[in-house]
């Protein structure tokens, strides 16, 4: 089989309430705070420009997202947690719809987390990391908006984070959208992940 990056298909599946059948071997899934940029980043990672929804309002993806890829593996796009604005009992139905995926999916291969790269490690993306470790879940870390640190500011910043969380460097990927940094290092993470 030819490298998973090497993509000739891409087809939405849907939007689901729950998480739907495993009728591929594999999936990848997409973690993250609200607008932490997890759609973004599954453009990025495929290419395109709009298959999964942008938008500067936190709160935009409701859903569990499916991706099918070469109708081998999928991505999966989550809802983001911790956004404010939405009422405390929408919140809570989000966090089990990610939670109630993330436990016993047994085609989950990896799980992506993204964490904001401008900022300190938050309690909610530490709350994750132990979801992940407790259920023995492999996951990578990527942090976002890295477009967005000063030059002079990056490695320090980016060192707090990662101590703060906890994890090792080579599961942190320094991670930008717009500039694409850290794209062959998230594809080589996945690539792992699928066995290939
Ligand atoms: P929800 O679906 O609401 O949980 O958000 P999300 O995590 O999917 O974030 P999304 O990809 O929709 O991006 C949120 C905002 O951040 C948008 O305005 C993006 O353009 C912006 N954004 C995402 N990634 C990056 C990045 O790497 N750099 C910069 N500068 N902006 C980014
Ligand atoms: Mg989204």
């Amino acid at each position: 089989m030819s490298a998973p990056r090497v993509i000739k298909k891409i087809e939405f599946r849907g939007s689901f309430p729950t998480a739907p059948p495993e009728t591929v071997q594999s999936e990848i899934a997409f973690v993250g705070r609200s607008n932490v940029g997890k759609s973004s980043a599954i453009n990025k990672l495929l290419n395109r420009k709009k298959i999964a929804r942008v938008s500067s309002t936190p709160g935009r993806t409701q859903a569990i997202n499916i991706f099918e890829i070469n109708d081998d593996y999928r991505f999966v796009d989550l809802p983001g947690y911790g956004f404010a604005k939405v009422p405390l009992a929408v919140r809570a139905q989000w966090g089990k719809m990610i939670e109630g995926y993330l436990v016993n999916r047994d085609i989950l291969k990896l799980v992506v987390i993204l964490v904001d790269g401008r900022h300190p490690a938050q309690n909610l993306d530490l709350h994750m990391l132990e979801t992940l470790i407790n259920n023995d879940i492999p996951g990578v870390i990527v942090a976002t908006k890295v477009d967005n640190l000063r030059r002079n500011k990056k490695l320090r910043t980016l060192s707090v984070l990662r101590k703060g969380l906890g994890i090792p460097q080579d599961s942190f990927i320094p991670f930008s959208s717009t500039t694409g940094e850290g794209l062959t290092e998230v594809w080589d993470a996945i690539e792992y992940a699928l066995g290939n």
